[in-house]
């Protein structure tokens, strides 16, 4: 049965990546974009939402009947260096909360590997490291089925995906290399699939000397969650 599962950060070029890869999954992505958002041409035929991610009426209108949500708001590069503290942090705690009052048990949030620390030089960026783990905690606290993808570098590579395998770990674990948009999308996509990945935080960067393997066959290597 298609499922209508949101996307926040929707225009951001993970965010529609990940609402072309639910469609392909069968569901029916609903993308949540800031009042002059621009998405690619494909994606304007899906349900479209304009807010503001700090105003709770209208996160809460937009996530209505959702059965779950993908997070991909990110702060982009600019020199207001709250970006960080209002997307990655408060940004990510509007969604949760939002969900909590709808009752949207699933959420996906895409941070970013090395988050929660401190010295680090992605940090001369409004401390966004920091200001991710606080995101990602509110998510963990949430109560809610939650997942955290933190992906490494990510590059726009479209070419060559379908043999590159991904380098799946607990947090913490990894602290360079990069990975495609394209495999972080569909990432996301497989953990909506894949009840395991409930409760974890999973890192990801990717290779071509790895063998392609599922989420769920990673997942069997990591700690269970009680
Ligand atoms: N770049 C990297 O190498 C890297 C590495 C690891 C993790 N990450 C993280 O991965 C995620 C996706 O990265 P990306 O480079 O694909 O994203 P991106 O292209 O920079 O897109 C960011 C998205 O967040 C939205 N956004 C920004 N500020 C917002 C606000 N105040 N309210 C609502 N939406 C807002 C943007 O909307 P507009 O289009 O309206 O601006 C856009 O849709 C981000 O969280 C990023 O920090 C990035």
């Amino acid at each position: 049965m298609s499922r209508t599962i949101a996307v926040s950060g929707a225009s951001g070029k993970t965010g529609w990546r990940i609402a072309e890869e639910l469609l392909r999954a069968g569901d029916q992505p609903r993308l949540l974009l800031q009042e002059h958002s621009v998405v690619p041409e494909p994606l304007r035929a899906c349900q479209l939402h304009r807010l503001q991610l700090s105003d709770p009426n209208a996160l809460d209108a937009a996530l209505e009947g959702c059965d779950g949500l993908v997070i991909a708001t990110g702060a982009r590069p600019s020199v207001d260096l709250t970006g960080p503290m209002r997307v990655d942090a408060w940004g990510v705690q509007h969604q949760v909360e939002s969900c909590r009052r709808l009752g949207i048990r699933r959420v996906v949030l895409v941070s970013s590997l090395c988050a929660g620390r401190w010295r680090h030089p992605l940090n001369l960026f409004g401390l966004i490291l920091v200001w991710k783990r606080v995101g990602e905690r509110s998510l963990e606290r949430s109560g809610l089925d939650w997942t955290v993808i933190r992906p490494g570098g990510l590059s726009e590579r479209e070419t060559d995906l379908e043999h590159e395998g991904i380098r799946y770990s607990t947090a913490d674990q990894q602290d360079s290399a990069s990975i495609p948009r394209r495999l972080v999308a569909r990432c996301c996509v497989e953990a909506l699939a894949t009840p395991a990945s409930i409760g974890q935080i999973i890192e990801v960067t990717s290779s071509a000397e790895l063998a392609p393997i599922s989420l769920a066959k990673a997942l069997e290597a990591f700690p269970q969650v009680a």
